[in-house]
């Protein structure tokens, strides 16, 4: 029985040399020091060896499990640290590499057709004025002049957020960037009551309608009014402030054109076009009939300065207010409104 178990440990030595990977290792462990291996099969059949002999196979049997316990660890051991020699060796880091390129993100169209204007309008003297996208219908509607009740209220579908309580003068999210006109001319007013100074500003901003949605209507776009308020200000000085805005964006034989209209704040009003830069005017696809709708303006109406703080008797204005993705969409040939805020790179990415 000992030489057998000398001879066990024999064989397992030289099997274990012969290791070169974890699989191997394992089966080596299974078959060598496992269950059934022969080395546990001698300790099984401890009990039927006559008394005598046990103490001296047990303690064989012992170091032989103990011995072969250890190479196991060892050559584990070996292995773990050649598998790491190799991978420090063959996955070299190499920092020569040339790294990745970075992906640049860049201004969304409806930012960079912004900042165009705000530049044409810095050289015409017009500040940016912000104000806030919740309203309450006295600003939006009333100061405006659009009285509780006015049939003009139903060409801006309105989202409501709060009526409860308010009684005519619920909050609401503002339909259009005008009632910053209001918040504007207090504001400056406010500097100097007897004498306000002349204003001069653009109020650019996100406005919100509840329309149907299709390829020139969403329920949020941006729009960019413009207000100019002081002594001597005439119509002319609307039109030549528009005309030179068209000729700044469109390229200088842009042509604009006045279509009187309505708005409760203006008097008299007008909607203002620019002859398609595609056609020149013949008509096409972009533009229809020659002419691109752009929007509304007017001059600031005498109730709508008094709200504000200026006198009509001393002062007067001009107003005009557009929507901005129209302007882009014209400029870049977008057909579709909705492409803006759909987060579409394969769109995005055009500009
Ligand atoms: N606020 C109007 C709208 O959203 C557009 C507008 C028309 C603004 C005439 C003006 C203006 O300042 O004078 O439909």
């Amino acid at each position: 029985m000992l030489d057998k178990l000398t001879q066990i440990e024999a064989v397992a030595s030289q099997a274990l040399a012969q290791v070169q990977d974890e699989a191997a290792l394992e089966q080596w462990r299974i078959a060598h020091l496992g269950r059934s291996s022969p080395l546990m099969q001698v300790f099984s059949s401890l009990g039927a060896l006559p008394r005598e002999k046990r103490p001296a196979v047990g303690q064989k049997a012992n170091e032989v499990k103990k011995a072969l316990e250890a190479a196991f660890a060892a050559r584990s051991e070996a292995l773990r640290q050649a598998a790491l020699q190799r991978a420090l060796s063959q996955e070299r880091l190499d920092v020569t590499l040339p790294g990745r390129p970075i992906v640049r993100g860049r201004l969304h169209p409806d930012t960079q057709i912004l900042r165009e204007l705000y530049q044409i309008f810095r050289e015409m003297g017009f500040q940016i004025y912000r104000s806030r996208e919740v309203e309450t219908d006295e600003y939006n509607f009333q100061l405006l002049n659009f009285p509780v009740g006015h049939p003009a209220r139903d060409m801006q579908d309105t989202y409501f957020l709060q009526a409860e309580g308010r009684g005519d003068n619920p909050l609401l999210l503002r339909t259009h960037t005008s009632p910053g006109q209001i918040h504007a001319m207090r504001e400056i007013a406010a500097l100097d009551p007897d004498n306000p100074p002349p204003v001069r500003i653009i109020l650019p901003g996100m406005v919100y309608r509840y329309e149907q949605v299709d390829a020139r209507h969403e329920t949020q776009f941006d729009q960019l009014e413009g207000l100019a308020v002081g002594p001597n200000i005439t119509f002319s000085d609307l039109k030549g402030t528009l005309a030179d805005m068209a000729r700044r964006l469109f390229g200088p034989r842009a042509r604009t054109r006045f279509r009187a209209s309505f708005f409760p704040f203006t008097e008299p009003s007008a909607e203002f076009d620019i002859q398609c830069f595609q056609c020149g005017g013949k008509g096409c696809a972009v533009c229809g009939g020659g002419w691109l709708e752009i929007g509304g303006s007017g001059m600031v109406h005498p109730v709508v300065l008094r709200n504000g703080g200026y006198d009509p008797a001393r002062y007067t204005g001009f107003a005009f207010g557009f929507g901005v993705q129209r302007i882009a969409m014209l400029k870049y040939g977008i057909p579709d409104i909705r492409y803006f805020w759909e987060n579409d790179l394969r769109f995005l990415e055009q500009f």
